[in-house]
Parts: structure tokens; sequence; C-alpha cells
């Protein structure tokens, strides 16, 4: 923690002097966009709206409404896929790789209308009728009011808005905690959503290890007074001059993973180390005092299932569907493992051996570790599939890897993948081993 604490003064000192020659540095030109900007760069249609939650904040709202080159005109409705993101991160995470790697944009191109949420206090959610986010009123919230409050108000604009019922939703980290909290409250959202799909799933941090656990065990007087009652982190300082000035730079690299693994857990090989300004730059992405306060809370008591406020995940009829990593220190496994039996619905899950908390958002290997499962279990319980398209990109990320075309044979998926009959999958190592061993739950294959 005091390397931490050294690091971020370090920076705060130094980040402010050197603004100048931060342009000269980037590599990515996504490190200094926003999400809509993200979007476009790839060629993809981009929307974004602001939708007023009933208590007055102002959240950003992105969609990518069809896929990269597809006709706009195209009458009929496609499904919506929903994706929350979870703390200390925003919107722009679901599109932080390249398409192939980006779950927004693989379900874009698969034929999906994808919208991505911006809780309160993320970088793109700054704003309130009444508060100004300089005030401790603006900042006075946790993750209760998000799913009381946020994803009620998203929701229900993207239902008006394009005219349907019914949306997929996917959530990670605290972004399940969110849904988790408001499907097990308001049942009339819960009828809204057709399958839930969670990653790295979060309903209670005793297990959990790492600098976050130890902010979420720091007591609440002592934290208000390192932090202040506002916003933790506020974006600009640290993490902009973190990761244009240093990350991309040799040498520099390793510390900035090393950062990034201490906090969330170690997997260095799953990473792209020379997309690191992008996801350093914008992330973290603004959270209040108060959440962590809250989060501490929920430490103390065990899980937030307990307590009041009450949330009985019983009641949660939605067919779910959860994958979680091993390596993943905020999520860990046990937490993991006592909230399965917790859930009456639950349709799949698959534990990755090799998984830390953020690999579910930039891994390299995400389209063959589980986009391609969120696809197939649509397929099953819904209608709407178009695997062909999905496959180009999985193909194509699997091809940037430097991955050969392997000689095994996609031989458990000839099932449930008959397009792949006749193609090789892309590689015949480590990956495949993962590919071929999914724990499956109440024989889904
Ligand atoms: C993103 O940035 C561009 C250029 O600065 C700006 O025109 C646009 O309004 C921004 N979009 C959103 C949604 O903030
Ligand atoms: C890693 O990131 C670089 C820079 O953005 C990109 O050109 C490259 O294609 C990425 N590699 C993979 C395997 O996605």
């Amino acid at each position: 923690i005091w390397c931490l604490l050294a690091a971020v003064c370090w920076m705060l000192v130094f980040g402010t002097a050197n603004g100048g020659i931060k342009r000269k540095l980037l590599q990515n030109p996504e490190a200094n966009m926003n999400i809509s900007q993200i979007i476009s760069y790839w060629g993809y249609p981009s929307e974004a709206y602001d939708v007023v939650t009933e208590d007055g904040f102002i959240l950003g709202v992105y969609r990518i409404p069809y896929g990269k080159g597809e006709n706009s005109e195209r009458t009929a409705q496609r499904p919506i896929f929903y994706l929350q993101h979870g703390m200390f991160v925003s919107a722009s995470s679901w599109v932080a790789n390249p398409p192939y790697t980006s779950l927004a944009f693989t379900l874009a191109d698969s034929g999906y209308d994808v919208w991505m949420g911006n809780s309160r206090g993320s970088v793109w959610s700054q704003k309130h009728v009444h508060y100004s986010p300089e005030s401790p009123e603006f900042w006075a919230f946790s993750f209760d009011e998000m799913a009381k409050y946020d994803l009620v108000a998203t929701l229900n604009f993207i239902m008006k808005k394009t005219n349907q019922e019914k949306l997929y939703y996917v959530g990670h980290s605290q972004g399940t905690t969110i849904a988790f909290a408001a499907f097990s409250t308001n049942p009339k959202l819960a009828q809204r959503i057709e399958f839930f799909f969670a990653l790295a799933p979060m309903v209670s941090v005793q297990h959990s290890r790492g600098p976050l656990k130890t902010l979420m065990s720091i007591p609440p007087s002592l934290l208000k007074v390192i932090f202040g009652r506002k916003e933790l982190f506020p974006k600009s300082a640290l993490s902009q001059f973190l990761s244009s000035q240093m990350c991309n730079r040799k040498g520099f690299n390793i510390l900035c993973t090393d950062f990034l693994f201490r906090v969330y857990g170690y997997d260095r090989e799953n990473i792209n180390m020379s997309r690191l300004d992008v996801y350093l730059s914008q992330n973290p992405a603004g959270t209040s005092v108060q959440n962590i306060v809250h989060w501490n809370q929920v430490r103390i008591q065990k899980s937030f299932l307990v307590t009041p406020p009450l949330y009985d995940l019983e009641a949660i009829k939605i067919p779910t569907a959860i994958w979680s990593g091993e390596q993943d220190r905020i999520a860990p496994p046990r937490e993991v493992d006592n909230l399965l039996p917790k859930l009456p619905n639950l349709i799949y899950h698959k534990k990755i051996p090799y998984y830390n908390h953020i690999d579910f958002l930039l891994g390299l290997d995400t389209p063959q570790e589980f986009f391609h499962e969120i696809l197939y279990l649509i397929k099953m319980y819904m209608k709407h599939y178009r695997p062909c398209r999905f496959l180009v990109s999985a193909w194509e990320a699997g091809r940037l890897q430097g991955w050969e075309k392997g000689e095994t044979w996609c031989s458990s998926w000839e099932g449930t993948f008959p397009f792949l009959f006749s193609a090789p999958c892309w590689g015949s190592g480590k990956e495949n081993k993962h590919l071929l061993t999914p724990t499956m739950h109440r024989g889904l294959y």
C-alpha cells in the first residue's frame, strides 16, 4: 500500500507538469477518445444518450445499433444486449480492444442491438440536474442507488426507445451486484430480462484479496479522512499520466501490469501489452467513497444477502449463466462457489483456470473463452443466432495471437456448432484445452 501511495504522489507531482509531451508518446489513438469516438474509430455506428434518473443523475448511455458494414435500413428489430460495467471502470471497457476481442463489437456484428450503461459517478455519468460533481451531495451514493435508480432508468429508456419488451443482460463485477440487487427486488424490471450473463460475479468480498480489499477494510471514518467524501481517485492526474507517460514504455509497462495484477489477479499472458495506454487512460473511471464504505459493510456482514437491504437471490428466476476466473482476486473462486447454490435458475457455469478479474474485459482470448458461449446459450433459449459473423471475429482474434490453424478439430463443438464441422480449431495448445472443459450444469450440451 505504501508503494502504491508513493507511486500516486509521484504521479501527481510529475503528471501535471508533463502534459505537453503526452501526445507524442501515445501509441493508440483510443487512449484519448470518448466512447462514441472509439466506436466510430472502429467503423461502427454509434449513438449516445443522456438518461435522467428519478433522483436526478444524468447518465451517459451508449449504443451500437448494428454491426459494421450492415444496412441500417434493415427493418427487422434486433434483439437487445445491455452491458453493465463494474467498479472503477466505465462502458469503455466493453470497447477497449479491437472489434474481434471486444464484447460490444462482437455482439453488434452478431446481429444484436448493443447498449452500454454507465453507473453514476463514472466518468461518463458525472452530471446531475441539481448537484455539481464538486459537491459532496453528488457523491452520496453506493451500488444500492445504481440498482434502484440507474438500472431502472436506463433499461426503461432503452425499452421505450427501441419499442421492445425484453433484453439480454451482461454484467461484469459490480455490474452483476447491481443486477442481483435490482432483479431480486424489482420484479417488473426482472421480467424484462431474458437472460442474465454474469462475468466475475460479486455479491460478497469475504475472501477477496489485494489493494481493493485493503481499501474496503479501511474504517469508514478513516477512509473519509484520507479520500474525502466525494470521488475516489478522480480520473485525471492518476490515470492519464500513468497510462500515457509511462505504461507503453519499456520497463514501465511491467510496473503498470504489476499494478493491474495486484488489484485484479495475475494472468500475464492474456493481456495485450501494446494497449496498456488505452486500458489505463480510460480507468479508473470513478466511483464514490461512499460506495467503498458500503462494500466495507458488505465485507463485515459477510454478504449483502443477509442484512438490510435484503436481497433475496432466490427470487431471481431469470436464466443465469456465470463465468468466473480462478486467478480472480476480487471475485475469487470461494466467493463464486458460495453464490452458485443460491441461484435458483443457474443454467451454466464455467470456471476459467487462468482468468483474473479483468480478463473478462481485456483478455486476448475472450472470444474463444466465452463470447461464443453467450451466443450459443441464446441460441439454445432463443431464436436469434448468427454464428457465421461471430466465427469470423473469433477466428481473427486467434490469427492475431499468432495461432496456427491447428490439427485438432473442434470435436466437442460438432454437436453444438454444426457449422464448424469442417473447420479446424485455431489452436491446439493451451487455449483448446480450456475451450473443451467447461463445467456444464443441468446437461446443457
Ligand atoms: C466525444 O468527443 C467529441 C469530440 O470532442 C465530441 O464532439 C462528442 O460530443 C463527444 N461525445 C460524447 C458522447 O461525449
Ligand atoms: C495488440 O494491440 C495492438 C495495438 O493496439 C494491436 O495493433 C494488435 O493487433 C493487438 N494484438 C492482438 C492480438 O489483439
